[in-house]
């Protein structure tokens, strides 16, 4: 059977000051819509086909409540609480874990919860497509985005040979790069071999598992072990390695495929996505009051009820107004907003 696992963990520190600690970036409307991601990515998998009672989610002990309140329909015990967030390697680990228990054959699905996507019927064959994947080749098969810009927030996939051809073919990866700089970025935009790691994944919990154990022994031993031990899991989980999947897992492993997909997607990974989600044509995106003179290209977002921004001869840079933050920032530094936050936490 296919389990959906929802990773809502993240603590969304490049959308500050509107995510805030205690409610990151999934648990937030970005689009005006009135459904926080992390709703919008749960209707988009729980539908006849995937089934609520097999959605699970992965979060840490501080949200779990939000998360029990944003999804009421979510059976209490598809509900995977870290003690405290290590990454999404550990999230994952975590998951696969519990979920053979279960179901020692089942196939997974890992989803983030800040993304928007489109063509939800594309969507839904593509996911399909991975299953027949993950299980006729026991492979760790990544959904690729057709990359349109030498993005340095993403994960890098090269396509190599074709392993299934059809109306949605197959490709074994050659090479998994994480977050490469913007120089190789550039190379790899260009090169048109590349997708970007959508950060979708589909797998058996056998072939995860059995990564873990290649790739992350220690990791994997750890929480392997903890898993079986009464309280266990709270006792380790603060010492695990602090890393992502696409590091701990993904670059390493020599089994990985490739969808290139091609339905609509974006990671609302930082402020920049605000342009793309509700851009249009305007020569601002503004959300609240806003008053520029000669400005152009600019984000600007208050959520500090009525409060007005006003600007005068301003280019591509992002305001952010909450009633206990103002954030201005270069469109091109939006990446190191987790600087400030770092830096916050450090000296608060
Ligand atoms: N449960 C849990 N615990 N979830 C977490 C944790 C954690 O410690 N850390 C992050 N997450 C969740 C986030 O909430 C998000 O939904 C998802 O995992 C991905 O984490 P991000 O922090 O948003 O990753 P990223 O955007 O920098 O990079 C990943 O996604 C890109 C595409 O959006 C990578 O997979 C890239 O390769 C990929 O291109
Ligand atoms: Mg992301």
């Amino acid at each position: 059977a296919f389990y959906p696992v929802i990773l809502a963990g993240g603590s969304g520190e490049r959308f500050w000051p509107l995510s805030r600690k205690n409610k990151p970036k999934q648990f937030l409307s970005l689009d005006g819509s009135g459904k926080s991601l992390l709703q919008a990515t749960a209707e988009r998998l729980a539908d006849p086909v995937y089934q609520l009672e097999r959605v699970h989610v992965v979060t840490g002990s501080e949200y779990r409540a939000q998360v029990l309140d944003q999804l009421p329909e979510l059976p209490a015990e598809n509900l995977i609480v870290e003690p405290i967030g290590r990454d999404t390697a550990p999230a994952v680990l975590y998951a696969a874990l519990r979920i053979a228990r279960e179901d020692p054959t089942a196939v997974m699905g890992v989803f983030a919860s800040d993304h928007r996507i489109g063509d939800l019927d594309l969507f839904r064959r593509v996911i399909l497509r991975a299953r027949e994947a993950a299980e006729n080749f026991g492979s760790l098969v990544t959904l690729g985005i057709t990359p349109t810009f030498p993005s340095t927030g993403y994960g890098y996939v090269q396509r190599g040979e074709l392993a299934l051809d059809g109306d949605i073919p197959i490709y074994s990866a050659s090479r998994f790069v994480e977050k490469p700089n913007r120089a190789t970025a550039e190379t790899y935009l260009e090169s048109g071999l590349y997708s970007w790691n959508s950060g979708m994944f589909v797998w058996t919990v056998e072939a995860i598992l059995e990564a873990f154990r290649a790739y992350q022994p220690v990791l994997y031993d750890t929480l392997a072990d903890a898993v079986q031990e009464r309280g266990g899991v709270k006792k380790v989980f603060p010492h695990l390695q602090k890393i992502s999947i696409d590091y701990a897992i993904l670059e390493q492993a020599q089994n990985v495929q490739v969808i290139p997909a091609q339905f609509d997607w974006d990671d609302l990974g930082d402020w920049n996505a605000l342009e793309r989600l509700l851009g249009g044509t305007a020569a601002n995106v503004t959300v609240g009051r806003h008053l520029g003179l000669d400005t152009d290209g600019a984000i600007l977002y208050t959520s500090n009820g009525n409060g007005l921004v006003a600007t005068i001869g301003l280019e591509d840079v992002v305001v952010v107004q909450t009633p206990e933050v103002t954030l201005v920032v270069r469109k091109d530094r939006t990446q190191d907003i987790k600087k400030v936050v770092q830096q916050l936490k450090a000296h608060p």
